[in-house]
């Protein structure tokens, strides 16, 4: 069973991570996405992010736990969450940026790579993509759930052909220097066939 698709681990999840958020995150984002600019935040989970998000932009939150969905509905009434995959992205929306905390590494790498392409088909012109990622090589199962670890050279270059890198940083989540933070801008007439 996903662990992020059942009421208990949902609510452990939310329980565990009540005191983490991503406003670091966030404080680096505001210098490339101006102010009151759309954003869809992928794997919004317990909505912590998606609420620091709302204060400057017009966000629409997402995950593809109906769990998280409907914690996220009942807490933020006046919020717009959508049922989305990371990988396809199925959405008629278009977005002037994408942004996701810790949730890309459960994706393997030609899912990462789709959910990239998808992205860039999905936000406007010179849209920027902002997402963290667990620092490292190789991937593991952890809680039946899968989790892939990145480094700087990798994200390089699953991102390349779409997106002109920003700024890829390490920062300190539970170990020093153990993510990473991608900041990028959409290339200019990229065929991306999907
Ligand atoms: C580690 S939690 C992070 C939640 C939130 N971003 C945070 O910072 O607390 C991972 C989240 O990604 C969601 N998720 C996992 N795989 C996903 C996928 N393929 N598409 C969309 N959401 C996914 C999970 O349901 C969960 O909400």
């Amino acid at each position: 069973m996903d662990y992020y698709k059942t009421k208990d681990s949902v609510e452990e999840y939310i329980r565990l991570a009540k005191d983490v958020n991503g406003s670091q995150l966030i404080e680096k984002l505001k210098k490339f996405l101006p102010g009151s600019s759309t954003l869809l935040e992928i794997g919004s989970g317990p909505g912590t992010d998606w609420k620091i998000l709302n204060r400057d932009y017009e966000v629409v939150g997402s995950d593809n736990s109906q769990e998280f969905l409907s914690h996220l509905t009942s807490n933020n009434p006046a919020g717009t969450f959508l049922e989305l995959d990371a990988i396809t992205l199925n959405t008629d929306d278009r977005f002037d940026g994408i942004y996701s905390n810790k949730v890309l590494h459960h994706l393997k790498d030609d899912e990462l790579i789709n959910s990239l392409k998808r992205q860039y088909d999905i936000l406007n012109p010179q849209g920027i993509i902002c997402h963290s990622f667990w620092k490292g090589d190789g991937s593991e199962v952890f809680k039946g759930l899968f989790v892939n670890y990145h480094s700087e050279k990798v994200l390089r270059e699953f991102c390349e052909d779409f997106f002109e890198i920003s700024m890829i940083e390490s920062y300190n989540e539970f170990e020093p220097e153990d993510s990473l933070l991608l900041i990028g801008r959409k290339k200019k007439d990229i065929a991306t066939n999907s």
